[in-house]
């Protein structure tokens, strides 16, 4: 029997986040998931920006609307409405999120129209990025931060299983060993097919969890 602490050398270099990531992922509160997804749509816009090849292109733009539908649609439902009731000045700050997400998702929607290779796609999406980054600072400094001084620890916790059942509703990009091909990948369909997909499944999670 191998003892605590006798790790194969070949694997002590692997942190234990990565060797256990489901476990890790399940301890995490609502805020921390929705912090690291805000770095990780920060990433998604500077790879795009710099990504050569309107098939990457594509690629890296699908996952951000897949990141940004899973994300904005768990805020929408189930955070916004929580710092709505307990935060200071809930009402005013929840607001003004909830206009830059709607406006942020139209934008998605004029980009997933005119295509990578459209000549105003950069811009507009730098534009997106700006927005979207500015968006993401607001709430961290003005809502997540009252939201974890307000809540319990075991509720924060237990938040975070909205941002799964989000996550878990959101189509993924088919692999290619698996036999898919790029017209099955368009399948996903536009970003408010998207949202709509995650927005149902955020909201059966709701009606089974809510207790104030
Ligand atoms: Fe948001
Ligand atoms: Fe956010």
């Amino acid at each position: 029997m191998v003892g605590v602490g006798a790790v194969p050398a070949r694997y002590e270099h692997v942190s234990w986040k990565r060797v256990s990531p489901v476990a890790e992922s399940e301890s995490k509160d609502v805020i921390e998931l929705l912090l690291e997804q805000h770095q990780q749509v920060r990433d998604l816009f500077s790879r795009l920006r710099e990504a050569q090849g309107a098939e990457t292109r594509t690629d890296l733009f699908r996952d951000l609307v897949r990141l940004l539908a899973v994300h904005e649609t768990a805020e929408e439902i189930v955070v916004h409405p929580m710092a709505r009731s307990t935060i200071e000045s809930g009402e005013q700050v929840v607001q003004e999120r909830l206009e830059e997400e709607s406006s942020a998702k139209q934008v998605l929607s004029q980009l997933y129209d005119m295509g990578v290779e459209h000549p105003e796609f950069a811009g507009t999406l730098n534009s997106l990025a700006e927005d979207v980054t500015e968006h993401a600072d607001s709430e961290e400094q003005r809502e997540f931060a009252q939201l974890r001084q307000d809540l319990p620890a075991d509720r924060l916790r237990e938040l975070a299983s909205a941002v799964r059942a989000a996550e878990s509703a959101a189509p993924t990009r088919p692999h290619p060993a698996a036999g898919e091909s790029a017209a099955g990948n368009m399948l996903a369909g536009p970003p408010v097919g998207i949202f709509d997909r995650v927005r149902d499944a955020v909201r059966d999670w709701n009606r089974e969890h809510q207790h104030a």
